[in-house]
């Protein structure tokens, strides 16, 4: 373990490219002091230089050298959350550099919990900053396989820590409003941020003012085949129609597939929303590598605790499908 940080630590050192494990997936890690490796991220990426990096810190004490005028909820916040899965939106110190934040006048922080990271990041002594490992807009990686089918050979080297223990991006809420505001859905909900501090949120439905956040455009984290939702009710009714048709679909259902035929591509996924977060990008990676036309996934319920992953997965799909006089009908 040891053997590996240092190797992690001497690549970022000279301005290269880490892919590092967290508890949400794995982030494509940089020297957040250094404008060339950063530069790197968003080449490697492809991502657009005003989408801005979160920057992932090892200790509350380094939050002063990113940020100024930190309100103190933000800080009981992150004392209670972090390490974890919570991103702070705050105003960013003068020093840091332009290229993380796009340009804007905030910055978003992060102490991620992967015991191997937060080691890296405690010997590194600095920040990293830390997108996603993927292609913009596609599936984020929360193995190293899902790396090596997309960034593989674009990064210098490789923190292996295993499959990711949530599987969906970190909770982003913002400080720089009047009132704070979650900016991205995550494990960490609304309910829970104002029950254990007391804090309470501008409702999701507000539009943000004046900030983007990329993860919120409305196609993200989308695999290379179209996606489409449907209800629970009519699921199993499409599912037939298309295998009866033979149509190159496959499924991500709650219930059993109807059928004994091998070729359908049918992934039974669980009633339990954590574990369902954990492998959701793992399900849409493994669907999407098949010779396959499009993925059908069945609607999760409509429950707070289903939020986030409702979140990705409508960002993931073109539209909706359902059943008409016989007929399967796809709505982009
Ligand atoms: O769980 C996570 O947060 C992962 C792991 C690797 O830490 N990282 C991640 O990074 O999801 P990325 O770059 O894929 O998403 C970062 C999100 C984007 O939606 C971006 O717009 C938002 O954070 N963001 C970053 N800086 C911001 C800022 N200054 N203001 C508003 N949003 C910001
Ligand atoms: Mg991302």
């Amino acid at each position: 373990m040891q053997e590996q940080i240092l190797k992690a630590i001497e690549v970022l050192k000279k301005g290269g490219l880490v892919v590092f494990p967290t508890e949400t997936v794995y982030g494509l890690g940089a020297d957040a002091r250094n404008e060339q490796a950063i530069k790197k991220v968003f080449a490697v990426k492809g991502r657009p230089a005003h989408h801005p990096l979160i920057v992932h810190l090892a200790s509350l004490e380094q939050l002063n050298n990113w940020a100024v005028n930190i309100p103190e909820s933000a800080i009981e916040l992150a004392k209670y959350f972090w390490p974890g899965p919570l991103t702070i939106i705050l105003q960013k110190h003068p020093q840091v550099s332009n290229l993380i934040t796009g340009n804007q006048n905030t910055i978003a922080i992060r102490m991620p919990r992967h015991p191997l990271t937060l080691e890296m990041l405690q010997q590194f002594g600095s920040a990293i900053v830390g997108p996603s490992a993927n292609s913009y807009g596609k599936i984020s990686p929360t193995t190293v396989q899902h790396i090596a089918r997309d960034l593989g050979n674009k990064v210098d080297y490789i923190l292996d820590g295993g499959p990711c223990e949530i599987g969906i991006e970190s909770t982003i809420v913002n400080f720089t409003s009047n009132i704070p505001q979650i900016l991205r859905q995550g494990s960490i909900s609304a309910e829970l941020i104002t029950k254990v501090v007391g804090i309470s949120l501008t409702p999701n439905n507000t539009k943000p003012h004046n900030i983007r956040t990329p993860g919120s455009s409305k196609t993200h984290y989308a695999p290379s085949k179209p996606l489409y939702l449907s209800s629970s009710i009519e699921f199993l009714n499409i599912a037939k129609l298309a295998i009866k048709e033979n149509l190159n679909y496959s499924y991500l259902s709650f219930q059993k597939c109807p059928t004994q035929n091998k070729h359908v591509i049918w992934l039974q996924a669980p009633d339990d929303p954590t574990l369902y977060a954990k492998n959701l990008y793992a399900y849409l990676h493994q669907l999407d590598v098949l010779n396959n036309q499009c993925i059908v996934v069945e609607m999760p319920p409509l429950q707070p605790a289903w939020t986030a992953i409702i979140d990705r997965l409508t960002r993931a799909s073109k539209g909706k499908i359902s059943i008409n006089n016989n007929a399967l009908v796809i709505e982009s």
